[in-house]
């Protein structure tokens, strides 16, 4: 394929077995970063893990997977290409364009949030055809599912459950609620290859993520950025100016929570996931809230509010906050860190540690 370049393995001496590959979409993005390190932790070595991400990774992730790939994950010939590289066992889909990023170029959002999503769950049920095992499928999806109408009817759903509130305003809400329920498909109807040898072709799991905070990356194109955007800038003694009202409330959480998450689910027996999409929860401020907490550890923070159409409109279509006892439940889901916590004893130490704050 000429849109494939490969770069070199970094990690030595894969030992490709019966378990297969771990395929990784997105690995450059913030939470492939600390997936990829964890997954090698994880595994030692004794996995292969590839990489694969739009532009090339920098060392240090390309470091923690036997085989890294530029690509795109719309253009089905470099899919198919991997797949023949690759014995692939489980698939951890990241790659994908974000809410305000996906309003800009809706049509772009479609195709590679979409598109991509399409070609990587063939490339699964073709695997595990070839394999005569189910391949598992990974798929972080999101808050930005929901959409509630207005303020009045945000307040009134409160938490809401994974079966409510389903009707979001953004191209990247409704690419990530489509492609759950093509995992659905994959998992539970796909022309079942050896049906008699496997319960699924696809084992789609998948976890609906609020709005992620990292100590160590700052994401691009989100409209949950504010939350990230105002530690990291009063960390480094800038101002910063929040694009949503004081009053703005969403579900946050840390990213090693959420990778924890996603991993912990990986690691749950199929017999005791009752559902394939699950939410997850740890703590909902208001964008005042967090405001305040920035200003409890830098207490010259300059916060101010300008809020902008747009995403102030996206925010308020998203969930005050979302269930998660069906994660609690199902797969002893538990965030590590709360509100206080996460500040205290994961954001703001690593935060000043790197900016020298
Ligand atoms: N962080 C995402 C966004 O803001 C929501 O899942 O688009």
């Amino acid at each position: 394929m000429s849109q494939l370049a490969m770069t070199e393995p970094k990690t030595k001496e894969p030992r490709p077995g019966a378990h297969g590959a771990i395929l990784v979409s997105g690995a450059g993005g913030e939470m492939g970063h600390t997936l990829l390190a964890m997954l090698a932790a994880q595994h030692h070595g004794t996995r292969e893990i590839v990489a694969l991400d739009l532009r090339a990774l920098p060392s240090e992730s390309a470091g923690h997977a036997t085989a890294a790939y530029a690509g795109d994950v719309s253009d089905p010939a470099f899919i198919e290409d991997l797949a023949l590289r690759h014995d692939i066992s489980e698939v951890w889909h990241l790659a994908a364009l974000l809410s305000t990023r996906g309003e800009k170029s809706p049509e772009l959002a479609l195709k590679v949030n979409v598109m991509g999503s399409a070609n990587l769950l063939k490339l699964a049920a073709d695997s595990a055809a070839r394999r005569g095992s189910s391949v598992k499928f990974m798929f972080p999806s999101t808050i930005a599912v929901y959409g509630v109408p207005t303020l009045d009817a945000k307040r009134a759903a409160g938490r809401v459950t994974e079966d409510q509130c389903l009707e979001p305003i953004t191209m990247y809400g409704v690419n990530k609620r489509a492609v759950e329920e093509m995992g659905r498909y994959y998992a539970r109807h796909y022309r079942l290859l050896a049906a008699d040898r496997m319960d699924c072709a696809v084992d789609f799991r998948s976890i609906r993520f609020p709005g992620i905070i990292s100590a160590d990356t700052v994401p691009t194109g989100g409209t949950s950025d504010y939350g990230p955007e105002m530690l990291h800038a009063a960390a480094q003694g800038k101002p910063y100016a929040c694009f949503v009202r004081p009053d703005a409330r969403i579900p946050f959480m840390t990213m090693p929570d959420a990778v924890r998450s996603l991993m912990e689910l990986a690691d749950a027996p199929r017999a005791q996931l009752t559902r394939l999409v699950y939410n997850v929860a740890a703590f909902a401020p208001s964008a005042a809230e967090i405001a305040e907490k920035v200003r409890e550890f830098f207490p010259k923070a300059e916060i101010t509010y300008a809020p902008t159409l747009e995403r102030q409109k996206i925010v308020d279509s998203w969930p005050e906050d979302c269930d998660d006892s069906a994660a609690r439940r199902d797969w002893g889901w538990k965030p590590e860190h709360g509100f206080h916590e996460a500040f205290a004893e994961y954001l703001v130490p690593k935060i000043k540690a790197r900016y020298g704050a």
